[in-house]
């Protein structure tokens, strides 16, 4: 939610601010703005909706090139409606300083009683400017800015990423973190924060995470990481990203999320590399050397990461031999769950920064509980504070649909079922070494089929634009990639669709089948078919018309429908294939219906409010 970027250098800072904002746009895009200081003034320029308002306003300022310090921020509103007054950045009273801010200041209310008795006045709906006039209002008793940011910062409760311009040290950045992402870009010259690399990889690749409790101050030639208790000096390592900018752009493709969609096969090579030994039929996971066989194992996520877990439990269970549960994150953190000290909860989470995932870790660890977190985000704070990490090495995700990322987190879930199996010498025989022979060769089947795929949708996306209501039906895996589904397609085209397990219909939805009310089927010829076909009849029966994604085996008994044909893969494997063509379903329809599909309505990238 939200993206910042800092930057003191010695460049004109509003073209990299306002090159940062475009990078971290997916985090939020309701309204924008940035702050420079110029000739002892702080400006700030802000704009609702798009980045590309701001940019417009910008480049009709009062020449803002000159200033060589600034910072900028993409918002998605938690506190007030997504206006120009409610934008970031937000001035304290005296124009003294200036503040972004990613997260909510919980106790903002209380603190903007004692405030407007001092006689401050607000002029927006935000907690954001409650804080900036709060560390005005220190100020008077603080001898520097440092002390005024860290006395504020120490009254405010909630989660929240802060970057401050002081008027009086114009080459100086001021961030700290708590519950929410930040960390710092160290280049050559110039220095930078923001929520995520991707907003400074352009300029450097050297990185500095901050932790829960850091103030950073960054000047174009220094950098220094104070402990925000007592300003004491933390020593901090500087990380090398191997992402490149490259990766965070679109690379002749329309829209991030095509381009995404299309790196899957590249995605599933990534995830086996040097994971998977094809001669010896072994699973190696290093990360997961010294962890005790655990008798149960939890999963819990949020959104497509909770649709992942919920893929691969069957896989879990049938081939690690490990009882497996998934819960959603939201749901698990508050309902008190009884967990065993020897059960294994498994966060998945792309962003690593989802908060509901976070505080369901936090319950994991009071419990006794071993965490292992399934993340895309290096160094994200998942990363960071679960016992084990297993990154999925799908490379940056700029879609606010998740697309690669799941592919990610089901291979690697894949992975984690045979190496379980495996350890457990459950997969007899041959059979491992044919599973995986099997799992190696989906990336190359399916790099070939994608083209035909792209070509194939157009016709059946043009039925889903068309539709108003659309059911999304599976069994038992296929049920998970059905979720998925009907997730695209609402995130996307704004179209209802629900997904239900396809032996649910007859109680209860199957009331709302008529003539106009479409159903995608999820039908591989899979040991589950005939019961999948008898509902699709069911449906049929009822004149509902029907989009069955289904294999050649299927054919002959799928009569009047509208047939989609998967590519060869075989069980469970084919569900590497069917995501995509659910992907490209619902971004095919979104973009006939005319719809922003890297960055739909009311959504944000990185979910890091409850
Ligand atoms: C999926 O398209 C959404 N963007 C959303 O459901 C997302 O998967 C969810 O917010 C969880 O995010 P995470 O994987 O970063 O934790």
């Amino acid at each position: 939610m939200c993206g910042i970027i800092a930057y003191a250098g010695h460049q004109p800072a509003t073209p990299i601010v306002l090159q940062g904002l475009r990078r971290l746009e997916y985090r939020g895009y309701d309204s924008a703005g940035l702050a420079f200081i110029q000739q002892g003034i702080i400006h700030s320029i802000k704009a609702s909706g798009k980045l590309d308002a701001l940019v417009d306003k910008t480049s009709v300022s009062s020449n803002p090139l000159l200033a060589t310090c600034g910072m900028g921020h993409t918002r998605w509103a938690t506190h007030g409606v997504p206006n120009e007054i409610n934008a970031h950045p937000h001035l304290s009273n005296d124009g003294a300083f200036a503040l972004v801010h990613n997260g909510i200041i919980e106790n903002y209310r209380e603190l903007k009683d004692e405030l407007i008795a001092k006689g401050y006045v607000f002029y927006s709906e935000t907690d954001t400017e409650v804080l900036i006039n709060l560390i005005a209002e220190c100020r008077k008793s603080t001898p520097d800015n440092l002390r005024a940011f860290q006395a504020a910062v120490k009254r405010a409760q909630g989660a929240f990423a802060l970057v401050l311009l002081c008027r009086d040290e114009p080459e100086t950045i001021y961030a700290t973190r708590k519950s929410a992402p930040l960390l710092a870009g160290i280049g050559a010259g110039e220095n930078f924060v923001a929520s995520d690399v991707t907003a400074f990889l352009a300029s450097t690749r050297r990185v500095i995470f901050l932790d829960e409790g850091d103030i950073i101050r960054i000047t174009p030639n220094s950098y220094q990481v104070l402990s925000l208790e007592d300003l004491r000096p933390l020593e901090k390592k500087i990380h090398q990203i191997e992402w490149d900018i490259q990766s965070a752009q679109k690379g002749g493709f329309k829209h991030f999320m095509l381009k995404e969609i299309c790196e899957q096969p590249q995605v599933l090579r990534s995830a086996l590399a040097g994971r998977v030994d094809l001669e010896a039929g072994r699973v190696r996971l290093p990360e997961l050397e010294g962890l005790a066989r655990p008798s149960r194992l939890r999963i819990v996520a949020c959104g497509t990461s909770y649709n992942a877990g919920l893929w691969a439990s069957s896989l879990l269970e049938e081939w690690g031999r490990i009882p497996c549960v998934v819960e959603i994150a939201s749901e698990f953190r508050y309902r008190k769950p009884i967990l065993g000290r020897d059960e294994l909860v498994i966060l998945i989470s792309q962003s690593g920064e989802t908060a509901d995932t976070l505080a369901a870790m936090q319950v994991a660890r009071e419990c006794g509980c071993a965490t292992l977190g399934l993340c895309n985000v290096i160094g994200s704070s998942l990363a960071r504070e679960v016992d084990r990490v297993i990154y999925t090495q799908a490379g940056p995700e700029i879609s606010v649909a998740s697309t690669k990322a799941l592919c990610s987190q089901m291979a690697l879930l894949t992975l984690l079922a045979l190496y379980w199996g495996q350890e457990a010498g459950a997969l007899e025989g041959d059979r491992l070494k044919k599973l995986l022979a099997d799992f190696s060769a989906v990336a190359d089947t399916l790099e070939k089929h994608l083209p035909k795929l792209r070509v194939d949708v157009e016709l059946f996306s043009l039925r889903v634009a068309a539709a108003r209501n659309v059911f999304f039906l599976g069994r038992g895996r296929n049920y998970a990639l059905a979720l998925e589904g009907a997730l695209k397609l609402k995130e996307l085209s704004y179209i209802h669709a629900e997904a239900y397990a396809a032996g649910e219909m007859k109680h209860g939805p199957i009331a709302l089948i008529d003539p106009e009310f479409l159903t995608i089927a999820i039908a591989p010829h899979d040991e589950l078919f005939p019961k999948t076909f008898s509902n699709i009849e069911e449906i049929a029966a009822r004149s509902g018309p029907i989009l069955a994604i289904t294999e050649n085996g299927g054919d002959k008994h799928l009569r009047g429908e509208i047939k989609w044909d998967i590519p060869p893969l075989a069980d469970p494997f084919t569900s590497f294939a069917i995501l995509p063509m659910l992907q490209l379903l619902s971004y095919e329809a979104a973009s006939y219906l005319g719809k922003d599909v890297d960055q739909p309505r009311n959504l944000a990238k990185s979910v890091t409010v409850e």
